[in-house]
């Protein structure tokens, strides 16, 4: 059976513009997410404390944070190591992200280490969050294929995933950061990952147009936890393949066909892309925005 209730983590305002070609003012930055939660997310990942210079999109996480910390939702960051950890507790972050490759060519582009080396470099990260009473969640990239590896072995995902969950991460978010994954794929990596379904979420980018199907069969997995972005924006700088993820009013359009509640208001987060469509002076990808806002 499926989910009676579904948690949509937006991503959009993080892994959608950390790509961009232009850079988004920061106030423009904090509206969307003003505006995103007025749409009915609960949880906006709102940008990333890392290396200014590795993501200069977000290189104003200092500025944006404080300008949307008082909204009533949840808004995890990004933390690579301590040095981000600090710059987020700083600002009164009560939810971090690290993030681990199930691949040595991901870890050494994304984070200039060995996959070991970068799950060494989160092991203070997530053990003082969590002494801080911080709730931690575990990116897992290239769960299904990688721009320079290929197909990738489920053992080896499930070994960092166990690694992650050991260091005491609240939650992992399965990446198939370029797009490649199919439903038997994600079926298949899902029997075997050994994790409580309810510590699992799911992200899927859209490159091949498979993430809806992917989502779908998670959801019959019973995962509940679901990444999208607003208006299917997105990409990661350090991996070339990767397009836009999931976007969120396509999730929320089959999530609402399937009577399955995640308290979004469709047409309000639909005139939130098409807003932030305009600004970036194209269209949106995602076919519901498309389809509702006449773009
Ligand atoms: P490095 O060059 O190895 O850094 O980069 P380092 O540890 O050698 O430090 C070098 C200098 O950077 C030092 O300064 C540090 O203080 C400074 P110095 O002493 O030389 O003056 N530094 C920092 N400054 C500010 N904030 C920090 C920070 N850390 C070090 N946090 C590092 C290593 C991890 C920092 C770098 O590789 C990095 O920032 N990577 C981030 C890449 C990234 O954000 N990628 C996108 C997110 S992942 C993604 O999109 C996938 C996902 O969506 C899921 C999916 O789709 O698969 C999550
Ligand atoms: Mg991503």
């Amino acid at each position: 059976g499926l989910p009676a209730r579904v948690r949509i983590h937006e991503v959009g305002a993080r892994d959608g513009l950390q790509n961009e070609k232009s850079t988004v003012p920061t106030e423009v930055k904090a509206e969307f997410v003003r505006r995103l939660a007025d749409a009915g997310l609960t949880t906006i990942e709102a940008t990333s404390f890392v290396h200014p210079k590795w993501v200069p999109q977000l290189a104003d996480a200092e500025q944006l944070f404080p300008q949307i910390a008082d909204l009533p939702v949840d808004l995890p960051v990004l933390v690579p190591n301590e040095r981000g950890l600090d710059r987020a507790l700083a600002l009164g972050a009560r939810r971090v992200a690290v993030f681990a490759s199930a691949t040595e060519s991901f870890a050494k582009a994304n984070l200039n280490r060995t996959v070991d080396e970068a799950l060494a470099m989160f092991d203070p990260v997530v053990a003082r969050a969590k002494a801080e009473g911080v709730h931690v969640r575990g990116y897992l990239s290239m769960c299904f294929g990688d721009p320079w590896e290929g197909a990738v072995p489920i053992p080896q995902v499930t070994k960092v995933c166990r690694a992650l969950l050991d260091m005491g991460c609240d939650e992992l978010s399965l990446g198939d950061t370029i797009g490649v994954a199919t439903p038997g794929h994600v079926r298949a990596l899902l029997t075997e990952l050994g994790v409580p379904v309810e510590k699992v979420g799911v992200h899927f980018h859209d490159t091949y147009g498979q993430a809806l199907a992917n989502t779908y069969a998670a959801l019959q997995h019973g995962v509940t936890t679901v990444d999208a972005s607003a208006g299917g924006l997105g990409g990661c700088p350090y991996a070339r393949s990767a397009t836009g993820n999931l976007a969120t009013e396509d999730l929320v359009w089959m999530l609402q066909g399937l009577g399955i509640d995640t308290g979004v208001d469709l047409g309000r987060l639909v005139a939130t892309s098409a807003w932030m469509a305009e600004h970036l002076g194209r269209p949106s990808p995602s076919r519901t925005v498309r389809a509702l806002s006449h773009q």
